[in-house]
């Protein structure tokens, strides 16, 4: 009774007491152009295939562009584009020279900011907060990061010489659009290779926009080459017998075909594919600081993070206590659009991904969970999902064992450390994970035991272009960020 009660108080007080106004950032400062092609050799040229296909806004089902689709010949065409930058110029010139173009990316993104956001948002549902405060900044700060290595290699990998593998074909998804084509061009170009990058079809405008970027700063045309395109562009990049090198970012699906692909020929390959990430939350922990990171794990981009903290294990003895404050939590987050400064969660990102969802909030139920969605209204056009928990999850679950890829979350409870450090990682995927607690040891010893590429303390979701970031078992290999992130780029040779 008393849960119920305090939860109407809150929500009375949101409701009534604070009202934000609308705080919308303008559309206008954002031009989109109607048509987009494809961005081969330095040049915008119009696609083999002669096919476009419509990006929408998830918020509001308006086509903001129409975008090339590429197929295998155009591929080939931005492959031996990319051949020819890195025989002809690319390799060639000093490594110093490399970073004077990387950095002038970054300054660019850096001065193009706030267009780049809105346009990011636009795309894709996220909403303003985010990409202004966290994509762009973070993905002009890896332009900057890799900037920096690029005439340090030797100091990289000691007594070795990095030489660069050629052309490498990159592959990304629409959660992090604009971070994710950093994350993969940066480390490439400052090894010396050369690139032809895919973004996904739902979200290629920042993508597009960066192809802008790197026309003025006067990267040596065919350096960087953007094919916009859907699942079969990208099957022709992974095909291409003159690539030698594939990194992708996606579902564990599409890796496993990727891996097959690559199976006997010479491309190496790095795979960041899904997480099901475990956030444990002690009895010791500041339960309102956990709170707030487990709200922020798993609402943060409505769910679309391969990070995101989707299973939480809560030490029984406070269990009730938590769950009662990320009740209050969750009605206080504001949901709607994307452009309103004050908006918590955002669009969902497509038709197909919020039907993905929904069939998930149905498993949940029919497997007996229950499940607490917030009670905030929603837009009628547009996609959208309601910030949802469920409680009373088994560790076999569908929905503690698969991901869901949304602003979903399933909770579980545990007596010991042994028992969650078990359930953790009992589990396909170990990208990440999350421990809250206020003792230290404890920290190191749960870290230490859990199988997951990066795990937070007392903290969620951090990112920084120094360190490393990369799965165990179903959630891939290789690492991208840090200086672990120029290995996949290079080849070493003993001097
Ligand atoms: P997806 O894996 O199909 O798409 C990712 C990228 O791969 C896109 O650029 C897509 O065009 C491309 N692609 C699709 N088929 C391909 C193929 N055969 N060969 C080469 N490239 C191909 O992901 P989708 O369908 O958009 O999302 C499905 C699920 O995947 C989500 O519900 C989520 O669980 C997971 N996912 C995980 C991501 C992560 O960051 N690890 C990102 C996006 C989705
Ligand atoms: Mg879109």
């Amino acid at each position: 009774m008393a849960t119920k009660k305090k939860s109407n108080t809150l929500k009375l007080k949101f409701d009534t007491a604070w009202p934000y106004a609308p705080a919308p950032e303008s559309r206008s400062a954002a031009q989109i152009k109607d048509r987009y092609e494809l961005f081969i050799n330095g040049e915008w040229q119009a696609p083999l295939s002669k096919k476009y296909f419509g990006t929408i806004n998830p918020a509001t089902e308006e086509k903001l562009s129409e975008v090339a689709m590429a197929n295998a010949a155009d591929v080939d065409k931005a492959v031996k584009a990319a051949r020819n930058a890195y025989e002809k110029t690319w390799r060639k010139i000093s490594a110093k020279e490399r970073a004077k173009y990387i950095f002038r990316i970054a300054r660019i993104i850096q001065e193009k900011a706030r267009e780049l956001a809105i346009i990011e948002t636009l795309d894709g549902g996220k909403p303003i907060r985010e990409s202004r405060d966290f994509d762009v900044p973070t993905a002009a700060n890896h332009f900057f990061y890799y900037a920096g290595w690029a005439d340090k290699l030797e100091y990289a990998f000691l007594n070795k010489k990095a030489e660069p593998l050629g052309v490498a074909g990159q592959i990304i998804p629409w959660n992090f659009p604009l971070l994710m084509a950093a994350w993969k061009i940066a480390p490439a170009l400052a090894t010396g290779n050369t690139v032809v990058l895919k973004p996904a079809e739902t979200t290629p405008l920042t993508a597009l926009k960066l192809a802008e970027i790197i026309q003025e700063a006067d990267l040596p045309p065919g350096v960087v080459n953007i094919l916009t395109g859907a699942g079969e562009t990208g099957a022709a990049i992974v095909n291409h017998p003159d690539i030698n090198k594939i990194a992708f970012t996606g579902s564990t699906d599409v890796g496993k075909i990727i891996q097959r692909a690559v199976a006997g020929t010479n491309k190496r390959v790095t795979l960041e594919l899904g997480g099901k990430a475990a956030n444990i939350i002690f009895e010791d922990a500041p339960l309102d600081q956990a709170v707030e990171g487990v709200i922020n794990g798993i609402f943060f981009n409505q769910g679309h993070v391969c990070c995101a903290g989707s299973r939480l294990y809560v030490q029984e003895s406070v269990a009730k206590q938590v769950i009662r404050k990320l009740k209050d939590r969750m009605e206080s987050l504001i949901v709607g659009d994307p452009l309103d400064k004050n908006t918590d969660i955002g669009a969902i990102n497509s038709k197909q991904q919020l039907a993905t969802i929904n069939k998930y909030l149905q498993i949940g139920r029919s497997e007996g969970a229950e499940m607490y969605e917030s009670a905030c209204k929603l837009p009628n056009k547009g996609f959208w999902c309601r910030p949802t928990i469920f409680t009373n999850v088994a560790q076999s679950n569908r929905i503690a064992q698969e991901e869901i890829f949304g602003p979903v979350l399933s909770i579980l409870t545990f007596r010991t450390d042994d028992e969650v450090i078990e359930k953790a990682n009992n589990s396909p995927y170990g990208l990440s994970a999350g421990v809250w607690t206020d003792k230290g040891s404890k920290i190191f010893n749960m870290t230490k035991r859990m199988r997951a590429g990066v795990i937070w303390a007392n903290t969620f979701n951090k990112f920084d272009p120094t360190s490393p970031f990369g799965g165990y078992k179903e959630s891939g290999f290789g690492r991208e960020g840090g200086l672990h992130g120029l290995l996949p780029y290079v080849e070493l040779k003993n001097i």
